[in-house]
């Protein structure tokens, strides 16, 4: 058993339509963890931070501008294989190609408004914890 620690954040689009406790409670009925958790509003040298790694795509401006459209749902979650068993669970980056039962494929009909993010990797979670949060924001284990 792997635990991992991954980064999700249900986006503005998400937040505006009411779909927090949805996307929790998915994630909470699977048995992740929940290790932190907050609403904040990205400007933009942050939600350019957080996106470095597309700064170079096309799309790297309006998404930027998606972003921080409106707050954020910040969350890490923990348990074994998370970063994998989240990828999963959110679905294909475009909504109308996400599978039915997952998150897009559920609630999203775009590919860029599609309701949450979550770390791709182990090097990407610790790279988007440390833009949104600090190691005294991480609860004890509980
Ligand atoms: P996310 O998983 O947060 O990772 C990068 C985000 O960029 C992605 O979800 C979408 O919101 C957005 N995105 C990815 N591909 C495209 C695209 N082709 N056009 C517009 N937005 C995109």
């Amino acid at each position: 058993m792997a635990v991992e620690r991954t980064l999700v954040l249900v986006k503005p689009d998400g937040v505006k339509r009411g779909l927090i406790g949805e996307v929790i409670s998915r994630f909470e009925r699977k048995g992740l963890k929940i290790k932190a958790l907050k609403m904040v509003w990205l400007d933009k040298s942050k939600a350019e931070e957080f996106y470095s790694v597309h700064k170079d795509k096309p799309f790297f401006n309006s998404l930027v501008e998606f972003i921080t459209s409106g707050p954020i749902v910040a969350m890490v979650l923990e348990g074994d294989s998370a970063i994998s068993v989240v990828r999963l669970m959110i679905g294909a980056t475009d909504g109308r190609k996400a599978a039915p039962g997952t998150i897009r494929g559920d609630f999203a009909l775009d590919i860029q408004d599609n309701v949450v993010h979550a770390s791709d990797s182990e090097e990407s979670f610790r790279r988007e914890f440390s833009v949104l949060f600090s190691e005294e924001e991480v609860v004890p284990d509980y």
